[in-house]
């Protein structure tokens, strides 16, 4: 199997957008500007854009879009698009990159191959390439990989960039690498879509390791894996716990990425849960959308795609990436609710719960990921359902200390456009993790479900700065959006491979 790149790269080009040779020319519309639009189009639309928004057909509300030919004389692109961005007021990268997304998701729906995106300068040239990039990329995501009718696949769009004729070369340039970057970033976050797609009899411990071996190699990343008996050696009682009762056998992969020239001692440690199904083990789940548990390595793909960008981005720091991999099973061998194991870092843990398993691998991961040099992690993790309870489908749970540290993974993820939101971690919360004989139980009870599992969490990172990102339900969209189908969403991937661009921000390593 190979996960290769579905999308061809974003290329940059100066207007005038009336010489483009395009399917389409795709421009952004705010509300309540249609008279300027209109004065820009209407020669070559025949009046449709004035009549458009006369007529209220199109107002500029996000996630809508209106199209009609060009047939002006001194006009080559076929077509007009425009598509809605809201008020510009409020207008920022994240709605850049969705009008981006729905207009080249619209394109492909019809067939329309060459797609010209005019930016509409507001942002910064760079922030609004590198937002657009993302956007025309990743619109080449697609589900139905294993449907038999060829045809029906949708055609890979020619995305490009324009940039104002006006705007100075140095501009022009900087334009073209932030671009470059936006590719990188969706066309990875497309990678950890399609690993999350992917069902559980196709992607187990073993395939998903072989995938992450390949994925280095052709990125130039140092990997490592695993298995059982080196786990075991590790005592990652934990870990082995989850694994016992499935056939498939567990593994860990570490991916690691060097710099050229390290500009600090801080090395990021990112760290991925991996289940690769998740059935509840003996504490089984409910049949009813069971099957979505095949995307429970979300937070692994997440690692293993952001590793992917970070070895292209190339930072001036060093990551290492652990994710480690179990099928969470019942059966024979299964471990039971009450049965106590023992974390490769010694403490104890009573398991109530056989379906609170993300974090008892991840606790095992976070321990070693700390053993390879990490001074600053995050980890990523389908974790709890109690965060879409908490926060809804858009938003990712975000946990840490200290604070600072929690704050620049905050901005960064909006910056990514995947948007994260804090909540606490008061001692106070501990209490719920007590067990009656070992050092901790494993689940905390109802009240505040994710701050416990994520207060579990806190007591594998031996005090250094660290992140949780609680993506249990922004990995999935179950429902389609303009610019978002329904399936996997690659959340997380774009803000871990930011966040290794940002060391100059981080919290320093004690001497
Ligand atoms: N993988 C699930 C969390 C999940 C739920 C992901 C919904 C995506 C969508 C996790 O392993 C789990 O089962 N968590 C339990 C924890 C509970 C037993 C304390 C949950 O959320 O119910
Ligand atoms: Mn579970
Ligand atoms: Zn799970």
């Amino acid at each position: 199997m190979r996960y290769s790149e579905q999308s061809l790269p974003v290329g940059v080009v100066p207007g005038p957008v009336s010489a483009l040779e395009a399917d389409v020319l795709v421009v952004v519309a705010f509300e309540g500007e249609g008279a300027a639009l209109a004065a820009s189009f209407d020669d070559a639309t025949d009046g449709r854009v004035a009549a458009a928004f006369e007529s209220r057909e199109f107002t500029g509300k996000p996630g809508t879009s209106f199209v009609t030919p060009c047939a002006a004389p001194g006009w080559r692109p076929a077509r007009l698009m425009l598509v809605g961005a809201g008020s510009r007021s409020r207008f920022d990268m994240s709605q850049l990159r969705r009008t981006a997304a729905t207009a080249a998701l619209a394109s492909r729906e019809r067939r329309w191959r060459r797609v010209s995106f005019a930016l509409p300068s507001v942002l910064a040239l760079a922030d609004e390439a590198q937002a657009a990039a993302e956007g025309l990329t990743l619109a080449a995501h697609y589900s139905g990989i294993y449907k038999s009718d060829e045809d029906a696949r949708p055609i890979a769009i020619e995305g490009l960039i324009v940039v104002p004729e006006q705007a100075p070369a140095d501009e022009r340039a900087s334009a073209e690498r932030a671009a470059a970057r936006g590719y990188i970033l969706a066309a990875c976050s497309n990678l950890a879509r399609a690993l999350a797609n992917e069902p559980a009899n196709v992607i187990t411990p073993r395939t998903f390791a072989e995938i992450a071996v390949q994925v280095a190699a052709e990125a130039g990343l140092k990997a490592d894996v695993l298995d059982e008996e080196r786990l075991a050696g590790l005592n990652m009682g934990l870990l082995l716990g989850v694994a016992r009762g499935s056939a498939e056998r567990p593994r860990m992969v570490v991916l690691r990425y060097e710099p050229a020239r390290p500009a600090s001692r801080a090395v990021l440690g990112l760290v991925g849960k991996g289940v690769t199904f998740d059935t509840g083990g003996i504490s089984i789940k409910p049949s009813e959308k069971m099957h979505l548990m095949k995307s429970d390595m979300s937070g692994g793909a997440a690692v293993l795609a952001a590793m992917k960008a970070i070895a292209a981005l190339k930072p001036d720091v060093a990551v290492v990436g652990v994710v480690p991999l179990v099928e969470n099973m019942p059966g024979g061998r299964a471990m039971r609710p009450g049965d106590v194991v023992r974390s490769a870092e010694g403490k104890t843990v009573e398991v109530l719960d056989t379906d609170a398993e993300g974090r008892l691998i991840l606790a095992d991961a976070l321990w070693y990921a700390r053993q390879l040099g990490a001074t600053h992690l995050v980890d990523v993790a389908t974790l709890t359902g109690a965060i879409g309870i908490a926060l809804g489908r858009t938003t990712m749970g975000l946990f840490g200390t200290p604070d600072p540290w929690v704050a620049l993974v905050g901005r960064t993820a909006d910056r990514a456009g995947d948007r994260a939101w804090a909540l606490p971690l008061f001692d106070d919360y501990r209490e719920q993790l007590r067990s009656d004989i070992a050092d901790l139980a494993n689940i905390g009870g109802r009240p505040a479900g994710s701050i416990t599992a994520a207060k579990f969490l806190q007591e594998f990172t031996g005090g250094l700065p660290w992140a949780h990102l609680d993506i249990a339900w922004t990995a999935w969209a179950e429902e389609a959006q303009p610019w978002q189908p329904k399936g996997p969403t690659g959340a997380a991937v774009r803000t871990l491979a930011e966040l290794a661009c940002t060391s100059a921000e981080w919290p320093p390593v004690p001497a």
